[in-house]
């Protein structure tokens, strides 16, 4: 299964994937790393694993439907079968969706928090118990079918860093297992149905 993975960041989620793939029974395997900007870690990370690696800045295009068509270009240069947007921080167009199967995670539990700041809005609403999300991407933030989700407490003294920390342990963990489930046993996603493994492709 190959997988085009996007990144705005850090990477960890992209390194967590990297790391997986070293194993040739995790089914899956990182053919390039995006991102919308330049000189990130996540970029860095791709590299320092031999990762080819494309940028696509929206100020570099006159419109945002020529950035759309070009990411949509590039990544399909790759021939994905699976799409990762692991910390991309940019709305992706229809036609690149309807083209590719895109996965992201999102840092509370779906339908909750959704947007930029879900450990922020969970610590402010009081919430005992987030978590992650892994979802299809549709048109929506945060609003596609629903493919994993790991739950993680929120405790007394939590500040939002802290709290989104411990998320992304779990995020990373969640995502690993799941690309890697999807990669070896397949995924349907039926309405907002998701299943992956026997039966599924
Ligand atoms: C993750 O928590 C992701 O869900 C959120 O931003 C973070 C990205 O982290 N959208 P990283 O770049 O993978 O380290």
């Amino acid at each position: 299964t190959r997988l085009v993975v996007l990144v705005s960041g850090s990477g960890t989620n992209l390194q967590a994937l990297l790391d997986a793939c070293a194993d040739p029974a995790y089914g899956a395997r990182v053919v390039a790393v995006g991102a919308d900007r330049e000189d990130i870690e996540g970029l860095a990370r791709a590299e320092r694993a031999g990762i080819p690696t494309f940028v696509r800045k929206v100020s570099d295009f006159e419109t945002r439907e020529g950035w759309d068509a070009s990411l949509t270009t590039v990544v399909e240069r790759f021939e994905p079968d699976l799409v990762v947007s692991a910390g991309f921080m940019k709305l992706l167009a229809p036609e690149f969706l309807d083209r590719f199967l895109t996965l992201n995670t999102h840092p509370a539990l779906c339908p909750a928090f959704p947007g930029m700041h879900g450990p922020r809005d969970a610590l402010e609403h009081g919430v005992k118990v987030t978590g992650a999300t892994l979802f299809v991407v549709d048109a929506g933030v945060d609003t596609g079918p629903i493919v994993a989700q790991v739950p993680v407490e929120v405790a007394d003294d939590d500040d939002v860093a802290s709290l989104h920390e411990r998320i992304k342990t779990a995020e990373r963990a969640m995502l690993v297992d799941a690309v890697g489930r999807i990669a070896r046993d397949g995924i349907t996603v039926d309405g907002r149905r998701v299943r992956i493994g026997a039966g599924a492709r």
